[in-house]
This record gives structure tokens, sequence and C-alpha cells, in this order.
């Protein structure tokens, strides 16, 4: 018997977690203690890239990324519309001019012909950089995406906010783990709760660049720095600079302490979501109504999103609200939301996310969401498209 709603997505806190967050709480230090750099550490080994900075949030961390690549305004940077507004809002707060790429049909990541298109009916150097999301947990093909942004001379931050823990396997046949800074620049991960890993709000970049680690934890803390190798003056101890204009982004070690936990069960909660999302493609294999995701073989999907498209959207996310199943729209298209329309795009202007948006619905999709609520969601969503 299912009595309770069923949200797209939800967080697993076990009463270890609440014992760690409570042991930070009665330590010396609520902030800037121990588990940042625990955590850091812990995540850069697990992502198989150098380095690692926590910030307070995702959007955080997409902001601090532009402000290490001296995002200017009037920039030209280039992302998808179908994402969170954050990813492109991050460039955004740097004054960047945000041009959006239409979208594959199979796997709904920037589609890199429409990108290498939009590249070269520019002149070179028109655009700075390019922001891929691993939408729902799908890893972009990033060695493919640096080929093109080398030729155009572009830098790469990837939103892999749904993606902590998917890989691909690249063109010369390597596994290529999400934030392992092989090929983007810089990437990005959120931990708020519907995510991977929850620390209530919390975020990381990785990258395998020194200079831009330096830039990513000084803007992180005001632009201020106490490193003496760094320093242009020093009158003692106590001495700290300001050497840009910087934010306050930092996380503290209660949240911290929870993700310390959770990343030790990222590796369980990618399995049981990739479960889950097997237990739906079966159940709605055959149905010609629902087209469910394709993921190409190469791929280890992360699954922070189980998506699939139908005719009657509206009536399926209506019936199964009804029904206690909250599904959810992922997303609202970020170039018609009004803010990026008062830049001048237009219904039509990128037909493949458009369609796309008509059609999609995310289902419940977390590793606690037991068989019996599944064969709810299944048998709700089968009433309405047999
Ligand atoms: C793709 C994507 N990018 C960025 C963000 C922003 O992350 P946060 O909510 O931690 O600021 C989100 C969060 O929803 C997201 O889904």
């Amino acid at each position: 018997m299912i009595t309770k709603p069923i949200p797209y997505g939800r967080q697993y806190i076990t009463e270890e977690d609440i014992a760690a967050v409570v042991m930070t709480l009665h330590s010396d230090y609520l902030t800037q203690g121990p588990c940042i750099k625990e955590f850091e550490d812990a995540f850069a080994q697990y992502c198989q890239s150098k380095y690692c900075t926590l910030v307070s949030n995702g959007t955080a961390a997409l902001h601090l990324a532009a402000l290490a690549l001296d995002v200017k305004p009037g920039d030209k940077i280039i992302t998808t519309p179908i994402t969170f507004v954050a990813s492109a809002n991050g460039f955004r707060f740097c004054g960047a001019d945000i041009t959006f790429c239409d979208i594959d049909p199979e796997t709904y990541l920037i589609d890199l012909i429409q990108l290498e298109k939009t590249l070269a009916s520019v002149p070179q150097g028109t655009y700075k950089g390019v922001v891929p999301v691993d939408f729902a947990g799908y890893p972009i093909y990033a060695d493919r995406l640096r080929k093109i942004a080398d030729k155009y001379g572009l830098w790469i931050v990837e939103d892999a906010c749904h993606a902590p823990g998917a890989w691909f396997i690249d063109d010369k046949g390597e596994k290529n783990l999400c934030g392992n800074g092989k090929y983007s620049d810089i990437t990005v991960f959120s931990f708020h709760p519907v995510k991977h890993i929850a620390t209530g709000e919390g975020g990381a970049l990785t990258t395998n660049n020194p200079k831009l680690y330096q830039r990513l934890n000084l803007f992180r803390t005001h632009g201020t720095t106490k490193d003496p190798k760094l320093l242009k003056q020093n009158d003692g101890g106590w001495y700290y600079e300001m050497q840009e204009l910087g934010y306050n982004y930092r996380i503290t070690d209660f949240q911290v302490a929870l993700g310390i936990q959770q990343l030790k069960r990222l590796d369980w909660s990618l399995s049981r979501r990739n479960e889950i999302a097997k237990h739906y493609n079966d159940a709605f294999a055959g149905i010609e109504g629902i087209k469910t995701p394709v993921v190409a073989g190469n791929i280890f999907h992360a699954y922070h999103l189980y998506v699939i498209q139908v005719d009657d959207r509206k009536g399926l996310y209506d019936y199964l609200h009804a029904n206690n199943v909250f599904a959810q729209v992922h997303y609202v298209l970020a170039h018609l939301i009004s803010y990026y329309k008062q830049f001048g795009w237009k219904q039509g202007d990128l037909p493949v996310a458009e369609n796309y948006y008509d059609h999609c619905l995310s289902l419940p999709m977390y590793p606690t969401l037991t068989e019996e609520e599944q064969d709810f969601v299944i048998e709700k969503v089968k009433a309405v498209v047999k």
C-alpha cells in the first residue's frame, strides 16, 4: 500500500550521517575546519582529478568558474537550454552574453554538430567558452567536445551537477570519469538534496589546472590570501591580502560532515539508480507512446533523473500528481524563460529542445525508492499511456 507522496527525487540520511554532523557541531570548527580538506581530497580522488574546491552551492561554483576564467562583460559563451538556469546565470553574473545551442534528440545534451555550426558561422575568437551540461546524469563525450573547443580556442566548464560518478569511454578506448579534468578545464557539481550527494546546500569544482585552482580558492574567500608565496607584502602572521574582488562562497564543516558520509555511499546510490532505471525500462518496453532514455553502450549513466517522453505530458503530469506521484519537468526551456527572452530568444529558435520540452517528464528516481513504489509509478503511468 502506498500511503506517502512519492517525490521525483529525495535525499537519504542515515543515523550515521546524523551522528557525523552532531560530532562536528561539538567540535571546535563549524566552518573552515578539517572536514573541508578531508572531503576535497576524497572527492578529488573519487573523480580522479588533481584538485577540488568545495563551495556553498552549485550556482556559486559556476560563478567561481567564470571568475577564475576571467569572464568579462560581453564575452560570448555557449550552453544548452535543457538545464537549470544556473548553468547560464553563473556566467551572466560576470556579464557574459549567453548563446543557447540546440540539443541532440537522443541524449538531450548539447548537440556537438549544431555547436560546431554555430562556432563556424562567426569569426574565430568570437566565443570564449562552452558550458556543456551532463543532463540527467548522461556524461558528454568530453574528448569530442575538447577537439571542437581547441579548434575554436574555447575553455570548457562542464556542468556535472547531475553526474558525479558517471563515465564514458573516450575515442582512445579509455574510461573517463566526470570531473577527472582530462578534457574539461573545470567541472562543477551540486550537493543539493535531490542530487547524488546531499549537504543541504553545497557544491564543488574539480580541475587539473593549478592556476585555476588557485584562483577558485582566492575568489571563494573574498579574493583574499594568506599564502606567503602569493603575498605582495607581509606585515606578519596576521596579514592577509585582498588581491581580487571575491565572494564568501564557503561551505560549513557540519554540512561537509554529511557530505563525507554521503560520498561513501555514492557508488551504492549509482547502482541503485541504474537498477531502478532498468526496472522502468523493462516495464515500459514495447509501449509505443513512451520514449525511454537511450543510452549508448560506452556510457555509465548517473541517473540523477529518469526522463520519459509522452504525447500528452500535461495529462500524465496531472494524473500522476492527483495520485501523489510528484513527477517533474526538467527543464523549463532556459532560452524561453522571460529573463533570457529579453535578449531576443524566441519560440522556434531551438526546435529539438522545444520539442523535447513539450513531451518530457521525470519520473521518481532516488536510491531509496522501493520496488512497491516503482511499481505504483509504473501502474499509474500505464493507466494514462496505453
Ligand atoms: C544542471 C544544474 N546546474 C547547476 C545547478 C545549481 O546548483 P545549486 O542548486 O547547488 O546552486 C543545478 C541545481 O539544480 C543544476 O541542476
